[in-house]
């Protein structure tokens, strides 16, 4: 028997039955809130980064929010190596809430308060996670 989805793995499946490729949804975001951000990605072959990124840091999320049992860890050690390259924490921290957003108007009424209150507090944790050193 499998275990029931918690609401951060729903809300993942959700917006996976509604797009493939939740890339463009996220990084359309971040260029708009952060467009200081564009300039950092390599002008060539960077969908390849930018979409290996993104599964990595969704894995991270996952693991985080379920088992941990070893892709979370990847939150503290990409937060200090961003850092050397010039994204600051902060900055390393929005890109969950981007997510979040992305996933939120994806899923129009499928976003439950159950879902909302999940990632609310997620967010939150990782916040305080992403602070610690690697
Ligand atoms: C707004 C926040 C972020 C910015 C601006 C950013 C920026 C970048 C840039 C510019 C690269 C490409 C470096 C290169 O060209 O070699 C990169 C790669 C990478 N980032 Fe981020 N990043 C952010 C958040 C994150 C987060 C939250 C994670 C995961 C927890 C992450 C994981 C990675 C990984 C694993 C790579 C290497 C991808 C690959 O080449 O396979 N990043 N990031």
């Amino acid at each position: 028997m499998t275990a029931a989805p918690n609401p951060i793995e729903q809300s993942f499946e959700l917006a996976a039955s509604r797009c493939v490729d939740l890339s463009p949804q996220v990084y359309h975001r971040l260029f708009e809130r952060h467009p200081e951000t564009r300039a950092m990605f390599r002008s060539q072959g960077s969908e390849l980064v930018m979409g290996s990124m993104l599964a990595l840091a969704i894995e991270a999320v996952l693991d985080f929010a379920g088992g941990r049992r070893g892709h979370f860890r990847m939150i503290t050690c990409e937060a200090a190596s961003h850092e050397a390259y010039g994204t600051s924490r902060e900055l390393f921290i929005s890109f969950f809430a981007i997510i979040r957003d992305a996933l939120r108007d994806l899923l129009g009424d499928e976003w439950s308060p159950d879902i909302a209150r999940a990632w609310d507090a997620l967010l939150v944790e990782i916040d305080a996670f992403a602070g610690e050193p690697a």
